[in-house]
């Protein structure tokens, strides 16, 4: 009896064991390709200073959210952990077919732990209405970065000190994502500006030379021949700064619309 339950509970430290180190992975390898082309077509270049995406790995059961945005409260991989207010999670149905992923929280995010909900939120938000029909609560929200990156930590009650994260960042929190995006198997990526387009598609190149097209996601999660789909497009906040881009992005979610209707792009 006694060294039946020493076996049960070596089986379960190794298992706790092998579920941290599948969170704590640092992604990087392959580019994203283009939807439906052969890596020996159009692949992108690899990504530079960003971190690229993990190679494609088998599957492991999928952690529930619940549990997930536990892990990521308490979270002090990086710095980020340590300055924030609140850790921002995402937010909407862990049934989307299809998740939006912006860059980090900002001031107002990292105030509310809830992502999207500054001005960039609110045309966000306009956005799913106008052109998809859908609420912020038929899709989900994320980030790649889970915390406020901050100029200067010591003041996250400051307006004007947000940055962009770093790549030691972005690598630290990168296996939340993948973690989410196995629990919601969604059909669709939206990836919200350069930063987040870069790291999902492991690119170099910019949001105007990437978006216009669908790409598969480099990382499968789901096996081989299961892809899910990345639509790029400008980030909310490029949008207000110039109003010239709302025209393609306009296009861009007409593109994921159809996606969204027909299942084919
Ligand atoms: N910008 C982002 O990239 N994410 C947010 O959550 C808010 C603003």
């Amino acid at each position: 009896m006694k060294r039946e339950l020493a076996g049960a509970a070596k089986d379960l430290a190794a298992y706790l064991k092998s579920q941290d180190e599948d969170l704590a992975e640092v992604p990087r390898g392959a580019a994203a390709r283009p939807a439906g082309k052969s890596p020996a077509t159009k692949a992108a270049s690899p990504a530079r200073p960003i971190p690229a995406p993990a190679p494609a790995h088998v599957p492991v059961e999928p952690a529930d959210m619940d549990s997930l945005s536990e892990k990521v409260r308490n979270c002090r991989k990086c710095g980020l952990g340590h300055a924030r207010l609140n850790a921002v999670f995402g937010v909407g149905s862990p049934k989307a077919k299809v998740v939006f992923v912006g860059e980090g929280p900002g001031f107002q995010e990292d105030h509310k732990g809830e992502p999207f909900v500054g001005r960039s939120g609110q045309l966000l938000d306009k956005i799913l209405e106008t052109v998809l029909g859908l609420k912020r609560s038929e899709v989900y929200i994320a980030n790649i970065v889970k915390c406020h990156p901050m100029k200067n930590p010591e003041t996250p009650e400051a307006h004007g000190n947000d940055r962009p994260p770093t790549p030691e960042e972005i690598s630290a929190c990168r296996p939340y994502l993948d973690e989410q995006l196995r629990a919601i198997r969604p059909a669709c990526i939206v990836t919200l500006g350069s930063v987040a387009t870069k790291v999902l598609l492991g690119t170099d190149k910019g949001i105007s030379l990437v978006r216009g097209r669908a790409y598969d996601y480099p990382v499968e999660l789901f096996g081989p021949g299961h892809p899910i789909k990345v639509i790029p497009t400008y980030h909310p906040a490029a949008l207000l700064r110039n109003p010239n881009l709302k025209r393609d992005t306009w296009e861009d979610m007409k593109l994921l619309k159809s996606f969204l209707e027909t299942g084919k792009i």
